[in-house]
């Protein structure tokens, strides 16, 4: 027969080991949470699909994903041609410096022979590079042939987001992943 002294701490070990089990599970809500993937995609932003078949030869047109604007430029055959003559003033004319996810697949940076995808973001201190896609000299460039300049501190970039020499932003704009279906362009996801 058990003594009252060995019956009561029968009850405190019990009691004890109850209360931690819930502390246990409270302490994996949080855990659980964190690598929910549908609260995780919400938090990042899904894919953005855009039909592109509309867009002017030579136009830029300006989506957001993941809160980051995304330029999508339609290139016409010359502006592709012109892209070998402005490679000795570029920084790293093959993207070698960085990540590049379709590297010489197309001349344009993209999955598709005539557009660009690349985000909008100066990789210098992330403004936003402005178009100017004419074949003239500049206030920044004499010899101009189409591109993007970042107002906030000169840094210069060909029209696929190649960054020339000598500027402050120190990579090319970078190249979300992105796919073709037809005309229709999604970003932020691979085929
Ligand atoms: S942020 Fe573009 S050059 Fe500084």
């Amino acid at each position: 027969m058990e003594d009252t002294l060995t019956t009561r701490r029968k009850v405190l070990i019990g009691m004890t080991a109850t209360v931690g089990a819930a502390g246990a599970s409270l302490a994996a809500i949080p855990f659980i949470a964190s690598w929910n993937p549908s609260a995780k995609a919400k938090a990042v932003g899904g894919p953005v699909r855009i039909d592109v078949s509309k867009m002017q030869i030579g136009q830029k047109i300006q989506v957001s994903w993941r809160k980051q604007p995304i330029f999508i430029i339609r290139h016409s055959k010359e502006a592709i041609e012109n892209l070998s003559k402005v490679e000795s003033k570029l920084d790293d004319p093959s993207s070698l410096k960085i990540e590049e996810p379709y590297r010489d697949l197309n001349p344009t940076r993209s999955t598709s022979g005539e557009y660009t995808v690349i985000a909008g973001v100066c990789t210098h201190l992330g403004c936003a590079p402005k178009f100017y896609p004419e074949i003239q000299p500049q206030p920044w460039d004499d010899s101009w042939i189409g591109g993007f300049f970042c107002p906030c501190h000169g840094s210069m970039f060909d029209i696929v987001g190649r960054v020339f020499k000598g500027v402050p932003a120190p990579t090319n704009l970078k190249v979300p992943p992105h796919y073709f279906d037809g005309s229709i362009l999604t970003i932020g996801e691979e085929r």
